[in-house]
């Protein structure tokens, strides 16, 4: 049985804006098992980064419960929610969110500085992260004088900083041409092959194919809840998936399962 990493019990998330309030998340369950590999779809304004954020500890749900490694972490303080986060998460942004001003080494260095990694130390790793990411020449460079898809290989090397186990990606292959892009898929799918846990928020099939598992959100709720045959068969039949819906393996192979949340 795959052990749980992160889980959403019932998580709601609102924002009030004057008289109206946005229910961006609708009571939301979700497990992440280690070493999944998760697509979550939906349409523009469905929920999808908000998602993101509250498995990534970014925000505080309005109601229910974020789990991390079976504790609940949804009342810890933002400082012990940093920790947390910093070691075990690493993050991939919809716009890159580098630091203008910093060269891309300084750029995925940042994220060890909280944790005392000596500089030697962080430079040292920051290189040859953006080296395995064929970034090595442009280690001095500013994101200003790097193009969409080096900024966002910058962006994957920041995330990776810290040897997280989950990685969180919102649109990663949005901004890049095809080629880019394709070097972006197969850069997660290496990181999944060496046991990363990884969500990708995304609309890009290509990323989708290669996924254990397709979450589809629609105004703030889980729609469909799709799990490929072999991770069906990894994840052990009994789990429970969202919702109280349990896994059910049949007996062909190689098929996806889908399964109607609500
Ligand atoms: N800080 C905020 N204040 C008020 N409303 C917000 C805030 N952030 C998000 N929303 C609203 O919550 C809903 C969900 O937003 P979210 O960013 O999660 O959507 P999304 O699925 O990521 O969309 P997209 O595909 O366009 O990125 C949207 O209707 C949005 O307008
Ligand atoms: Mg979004």
């Amino acid at each position: 049985m795959a052990r749980d990493i992160l889980q959403l019990d019932r998580v709601c998330k609102y924002y009030q804006m004057g008289d109206s309030r946005v229910d961006a998340l609708r009571e939301v369950s979700l497990t992440v098992h280690e070493n999944d590999y998760m697509a979550v779809f939906g349409p523009s304004g469905s929920g999808k980064s908000t998602l993101l954020h509250m498995m990534g500890l970014l925000d505080v749900p309005s109601c229910g419960r974020v789990l991390v490694d079976g504790k609940d972490v949804s009342r810890l303080q933002e400082n012990e929610l940093a920790r947390i986060r910093g070691k075990k998460i690493g993050f991939i942004f919809q716009v890159f969110n580098l630091v203008p001003s910093l060269t891309a080494l300084e750029n995925v260095s940042l994220p060890m500085m909280i944790y005392g990694v000596p500089k030697y130390e962080r430079e040292k790793r920051a290189e040859d992260l953006l080296s395995s990411l064929d970034m090595g020449n442009r280690v001095g460079h500013l994101p200003g004088e790097l193009s969409g898809g080096q900024r966002q290989r910058v962006a994957i090397a920041r995330s990776l900083a810290n040897n997280p186990e989950v990685i969180l990606a919102d649109e990663p292959t949005g901004n890049l041409d095809s080629k880019t892009g394709e070097e972006v898929v197969e850069i997660f799918n290496q990181l999944h092959r060496e046991g990363k846990t990884l969500i990708v928020v995304t609309h890009d099939p290509d990323i989708a194919r290669n996924t254990d598992e397709i979450v589809r959100i629609r105004d703030g709720q889980v729609v469909e809840h799709e799990v490929s045959k072999e991770h069906a068969v990894r994840l052990g039949e009994k789990t429970e998936l969202a919702d109280g819906v349990k896994l059910k393996v049949n007996g062909e192979l190689g098929i996806r399962m889908k399964k109607k949340v609500k």
